[in-house]
């Protein structure tokens, strides 16, 4: 059993991730905290809320943190996900509340309490975790793993240089790969080969309410589906590390985030030539995008089959 908390922003393919651990026997959730990403606080925590009932996460805590960047002006990705966040799928809305306190006292505290054993997930920008390692720096020994989605050795989504994740909040980025842990990144590299294609789509559609109401919806607005392209569920293939490393590779690698650059901030710059400096990141170079789907397939039809 893999004990994870994950800092998250719901987000189309946030949700698509939650799926995927709700459908997972081997993992059990510790907490989800949210951040103001791709849409606004109050709606990724609405929307996580609303995740945790629809597909039967239990009574785990769902906990807001941080509504925007350390320094930064807000960027948002509402074009990319609708103006809920959630693209066109309309779930219930939530009818338990949020837990009390801040999602970075959450993140401590949990960690604390079970040192070694929780895997801390981020697929948000890292404001939260950010503040959590520099309220109490432990975190970065208490964390047994940390995975990130995010950056990317190759090119950006947002811009040429960055993905949306590092870019939203760059100085957090830079605090977090600078924090003395390892950093598993998968970044676009890898994320933009876990295409939602019409094969895909066609295995997804009969899986019941949750194709219905969420997975179907969601995908389809988050972009075109076609036979060898589609929407990327960039997300899920950090939960998809976790239960299985083996379907990457991941190269020791030394990853700075850029601050500074007029056109270039927020670019995680990775250098794989490590030239005796330790290694602060393992960065995914490659996916197997058929053993992916297989996982996520499998997981999800367990999951549906509990949802009707
Ligand atoms: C990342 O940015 C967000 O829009 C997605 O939810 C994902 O976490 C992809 O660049
Ligand atoms: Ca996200």
């Amino acid at each position: 059993m893999t004990k994870l908390l994950i800092d998250c922003d719901p987000g189309i393919d946030d949700a698509l991730a939650l799926a995927l651990v709700a459908g997972s026997p081997s993992l059990e959730l510790a907490g989800v905290t949210t951040v103001g990403g791709n849409v606004d606080l109050a709606l990724t925590t609405a929307n996580a809320l609303a995740l945790r009932e629809f597909l039967h996460l239990g009574e785990v805590p769902v906990v807001p943190g941080s509504p925007g960047a350390l320094l930064r002006n807000v960027i948002r990705a509402d074009k990319v996900h609708g103006s809920s966040g959630l693209g066109n799928a309309v779930l219930p809305a939530a009818t338990r509340p949020a837990g009390d306190g801040h999602a970075v006292d959450f993140i401590v505290e949990t960690l604390r309490a079970a040192p070694g054993e929780i895997t801390l997930v981020a697929i948000g920008p890292l404001t939260n975790i950010a503040l959590a390692v520099r309220k109490e720096p432990r975190v970065v020994e208490w964390a047994r793993d940390f995975v990130i989605m995010g950056g990317s050795y190759t090119r950006g989504n947002t811009n040429p240089a960055a993905e949306f994740n590092i870019l939203a909040d760059p100085e957090a980025a830079a605090i977090v790969f600078d924090a003395g842990w390892t950093v598993t990144m998968l970044g676009l590299d890898v994320t933009l080969t876990a295409l939602v294609t019409t094969d895909v789509l066609d295995r997804l559609r009969p899986l019941g309410r949750l194709a219905e109401q969420l997975v179907v919806p969601a995908a389809t607005a988050y972009g075109m589906v076609t036979a060898d392209g589609g929407p990327a569920i960039h997300d899920a293939c950090a939960i998809a590390y976790v239960l299985d490393p083996s379907l990457f590779t991941c190269v020791p690698a030394v990853v700075q985030v850029e601050t500074a650059g007029r056109y270039t901030s927020g670019m995680t710059v990775t250098d794989f030539k490590l030239r005796d400096r330790r290694p602060n990141a393992l960065v995914a170079t490659s996916l197997d995008v058929k053993r992916f789907w297989d996982l996520v397939l499998d997981a999800y039809t367990r999951l549906a089959a509990g949802l009707g």
